[in-house]
């Protein structure tokens, strides 16, 4: 066994990241030594712990056949009780000011009456805002979380890791996920694409790189995804189950079998190059989103005033922390060139985004359905964030803010989401000691 890993390559990803002058090693040594053990801590706290969710909701574009009996798959809801009640009550103080807020908007907009200190294009976008009600402007086919079917879910006691769910199935969700929603015409097949028409990936390339920047962004986002839960499922592998003991850690051949260089064709490396791009994206989405946080009406509310504080001090430590990292993007070439073709653009990331959430209620494991609709909930949000700039550098520092609201889910979502990511770059660490161990 350890003879033939001796011919596996690691996957190289060094140096620099293509549509971003950053480069691997600063980010590795940002994330895993300052940014994930903050992260870790934040998304331990009762705020960021609960996720509400509809496990239930039947697969708008196919039949599943659901996995759901198999028992690594299986999702454990909270019982309410153990859910604090500032969460739980629909009163909690945070939804109320969102609820205040919609209202004062409709007022405003019957009205007419948007503060005439604002710039026209202010007033322009706070009026078209208070049109779009919350579900309209998000990336996401959100759950409503009002329905008897939705739970809370602990997600400390349910972690994404390996749950048997691949083979066919997993593959077919990836695969429309690409095929359908990637902005891909189905003429240019993808790499590694079984059958006639695989070139080694050259067709696929050459389109990539003709599309513009967003779009070609939109596919490496999704890639990343798809990276980055690989990750966690080779290094939370179920390496021993007997009756007496069950154990996961990571499966070095499960992780090379989908990145090592030659095994995959070089496109291993690649994918990992789109983790870091992800990284990246969502970093810049928490460091664009703090003015929203840092107002003193912002409260992580679960019911408990000092750890409330805390946490909410810990949250701007590290959205601090995101904004001190040279994030060398050309501000102008994502989501912000020409004004009209940014608003198309807009609607049709928000479109296929939204189908793709709507994708994941056709996983067919209830553990992987709950993180996959996490995470496109979280990397969602960040494209709304990305996609709002303008408005939320004029957030005021104190009073509502009219042009950009985030619920309670999308902030939980976000953060997990970006947690994950985080994670991922910090266990890809850990395979390549472990690789260059073995050599
Ligand atoms: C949404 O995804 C489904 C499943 O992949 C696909 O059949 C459909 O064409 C997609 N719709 C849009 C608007 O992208
Ligand atoms: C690691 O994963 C491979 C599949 O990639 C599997 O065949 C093997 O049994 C796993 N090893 C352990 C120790 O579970
Ligand atoms: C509130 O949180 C703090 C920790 O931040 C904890 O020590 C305390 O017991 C909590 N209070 C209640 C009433 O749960």
């Amino acid at each position: 066994m350890v003879l033939i890993l001796l011919f596996f390559f690691l996957p190289q990803v060094t140096g620099y990241l293509d549509d971003c002058t950053c480069d691997v090693e600063t980010i590795d040594a940002f994330n895993n030594y300052q940014l994930f053990p903050r992260l870790n801590e934040l998304l331990e706290s009762d705020y960021f712990r609960y996720y509400k969710v509809n496990l239930q909701k039947p697969c708008p574009f196919w039949d599943d056949n659901s996995h759901c009996g198999m028992r690594d798959c299986a999702v454990q809801p909270c019982p309410s009780d153990e859910v604090p009640d500032g969460i739980r009550s629909a009163s909690y103080k945070y939804s109320e000011e969102a609820n205040n807020l919609a209202e004062e908007c409709e007022e405003a907009k019957r009205l007419g009456a948007v503060d005439d200190s604002l710039s026209k294009e202010t007033r322009q976008a706070v009026l078209q805002w208070a049109q779009h009600d919350d579900s309209s402007d998000s990336f996401c086919e959100a759950d409503d979380i009002h329905s008897p079917e939705a739970e809370y879910v602990d997600l400390l006691l349910n972690p994404e890791r390996y749950t048997g769910y691949k083979g066919p199935d997993a593959w077919k969700i990836w695969n429309s996920i690409y095929e359908e929603n990637c902005f891909k015409p189905q003429n240019v097949k993808r790499p590694l694409a079984s059958g006639r028409g695989d070139d080694g990936g050259q067709t696929f390339y050459k389109w990539l790189k003709g599309v513009c920047v967003e779009k070609r962004a939109f596919y490496r986002l999704i890639s990343g995804l798809h990276a980055s839960i690989n990750i966690h499922l080779s290094a939370r592998y179920l390496l021993q189950d007997t009756w007496s003991e069950k154990k996961w850690g990571p499966n070095i051949t499960e992780f090379q079998q989908r990145f090592d260089e030659v095994l995959t064709r070089g496109e291993g490396p690649r994918r990992l190059k789109n983790l870091y791009f992800l990284y990246l994206i969502e970093l810049r989405a928490l460091s664009k989103v703090l003015p929203f946080f840092e107002r003193p009406t912002f409260q992580l509310y679960t019911g408990n005033k000092s750890q409330d504080a805390e946490m909410k001090h810990l949250l701007l430590e590290i959205l601090h922390l995101a904004k001190s990292f040279p994030l060398h993007f050309d501000e102008n070439s994502f989501f912000a060139g020409n004004k009209k073709e940014a608003a198309k653009l807009k609607e049709e990331f928000r479109l296929h985004f939204k189908n793709i959430s709507k994708i994941m209620d056709c996983v067919g494991c209830f553990k992987c359905r709950l993180w996959g609709k996490l995470q496109t909930q979280g990397l969602g949000t960040a494209l709304k964030i990305l996609f709002s700039e303008n408005l939320i550098e004029k957030i005021p520092e104190s009073g509502p803010s009219y042009g950009f609201q985030l619920t309670r889910q999308e902030i939980v979502a976000l953060f997990n989401a970006f947690g994950r990511v985080s994670t991922s770059v910090k266990e890809l660490e850990n395979f390549r000691n472990i690789l260059q161990n073995m050599r």
